[in-house]
């Protein structure tokens, strides 16, 4: 829940990565999501650790839908971590970034031509195909370039993880990839095997988000490899790569119990070297994790605008960001801690943490225990990493945070807040509609 480098002093002063929290909202201002390098760090090192125990070694790509920006990419570049996008815009920030194209995976449920061909122009590692009408469209475009497009088959493999409805993507009737039931993974299979435009890599499989029990993950991959078996008997193909995506659980309150992502990991291993077959190799696994290694790095600190005891008795705390910032609660009951800069750590009063937006579910913190609080105040919100700034929004034209990254004692902007003159860069001026000339 608390970056690794958290600490509060004697009075009650938060500090991340070296730096206090008041320091960095007068610097910056807020609302502000402060970026925690240590606690990244050692999540991608915990990671590539019980990846390098596989046989062979497993490999990592950073899901990028959880928190992408040109920093954050030439970050992960920097320490070997692979990337998952899903989209041109992910994959344009990796290119600008100058991210080795080799260690993406190209994922989204919807790919356009364009956004394919951006793809395979800059030879991405892998492409992750979702329907049989996109591999159809991989397979002209490649042909077309007179290349062969590495791909991953997605699949769903039925398998419901224990988490909130709109983050589940393994259960059989899932929008995501070929579904085990019906036999369409095995026509997909024969499309991609018989092109000459198709190297058919391997299969991949994402069951959900916040998963806490080690089983799905297990789960998972014995149904793929299950699957693969089948293959090699009925067809001889054997696949390098198996893709067993992310969802490893994170905590954003004391209720979280997140799973131990080595026991995890080795189990995964047992079981995918238990069913390969003597004579073939066990395919190389892949993950895919977002929100492990950039929730728990980050917070969002606000400052306290207002507070009032409304008739009932409920008191709100009103601060100067909420669902443009961060939508999860609205949009999946999701839950949060928080903490107020300054004042001690025991609370006396249940808060409502209320955001500035018009929309009566604009709500942070449902139920919070703080200290008194007063106009002015920081209050820091944990575990606002994944998710945050990725889903941000410019409702009520308000603009968005800056994010900034801290370390050592030291601060550095990865991205500007935004200003009123960005709010209105892309907006043209009115005309009359009567002038039919200043119209296509
Ligand atoms: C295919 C795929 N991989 C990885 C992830 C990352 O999930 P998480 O951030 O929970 O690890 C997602 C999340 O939606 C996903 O759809």
């Amino acid at each position: 829940m608390f970056p690794d480098t958290y600490q509060r002093d004697e009075h009650n002063r938060i500090s991340i990565g070296g730096v206090p929290i008041r320091q960095l909202a007068e610097a910056y201002g807020t609302p502000l999501y402060v970026l925690d390098y240590a606690t990244m760090l050692h999540r991608i090192h915990a990671f590539q650790e019980a990846l390098n125990e596989m046989t062979p070694p497993g490999r990592a790509f950073y899901a990028g839908k959880a928190f992408l920006t040109t920093a954050m990419a030439g970050f992960l570049n920097a320490h070997g971590m692979g990337l998952d996008v899903v989209s041109g815009g992910e994959l344009y920030t990796a290119i600008a970034a100058g991210f080795d194209m080799q260690n993406i995976v190209f994922h989204g449920n919807v790919k356009t031509a364009e956004e394919i061909q951006l793809a395979l122009e800059h030879n991405v590692g892998y492409v992750v195909v979702d329907s049989l009408d996109e591999l159809h469209l991989i397979d002209e475009i490649a042909a077309r370039m007179s290349i062969k497009a590495p791909v991953l088959l997605r699949l769903t493999p039925g398998i419901e993880a224990h988490t909130h409805a709109f983050i589940q993507t393994g259960q059989f009737d899932s929008k995501f990839g070929f579904s085990m039931k019906d036999g369409i993974h095995e026509e997909a299979v024969s499309v991609a095997l018989a092109s000459s435009h198709i190297d058919l890599k391997g299969f991949h499989a994402h069951i959900g988000s916040q998963i806490f029990d080690e089983d799905p993950f297990v789960h998972n991959a014995m149904r793929l490899m299950e699957f693969i078996q089948s293959l090699w008997e009925q067809r001889r193909f054997w696949p390098e790569v198996l893709d067993i995506g992310g969802g490893f659980g994170v905590q954003y309150t004391h209720k979280d119990d997140p799973p131990e992502v080595p026991s995890i990991l080795a189990r995964v291993n047992q079981a995918v070297q238990a069913l390969t077959p003597r004579e073939c190799e066990p395919p190389v696994i892949f993950i895919e994790p977002g929100r492990a290694i950039v929730a728990e790095a980050g917070v969002t600190v606000y400052q306290v605008n207002a507070t009032k005891t409304v008739p009932g008795g409920k008191n709100y705390i009103a601060v100067d960001g909420g669902m443009g910032d961060n939508i999860r609660p609205a949009l999946y009951q999701a839950e949060y801690m928080a903490q107020v800069d300054g004042k001690p750590i025991d609370g006396v009063a249940l808060y409502t943490l209320a955001g500035r937006y018009c929309e009566s579910g604009d709500i942070l913190i449902r139920d919070v225990v703080l200290p008194p609080v007063e106009v002015g105040d920081y209050v820091v919100v944990f575990g606002t990493g994944a998710y945050n700034y990725a889903m941000s929004s410019n409702y009520n034209r308000v603009p968005k945070p800056a994010v900034v990254l801290v370390a050592d004692g030291h601060s550095q902007l990865w991205v500007k807040r935004e200003t009123y003159q960005d709010l209105v860069a892309q907006d043209l001026p009115w005309r009359d509609p009567a002038d039919l000339r200043d119209f296509l």
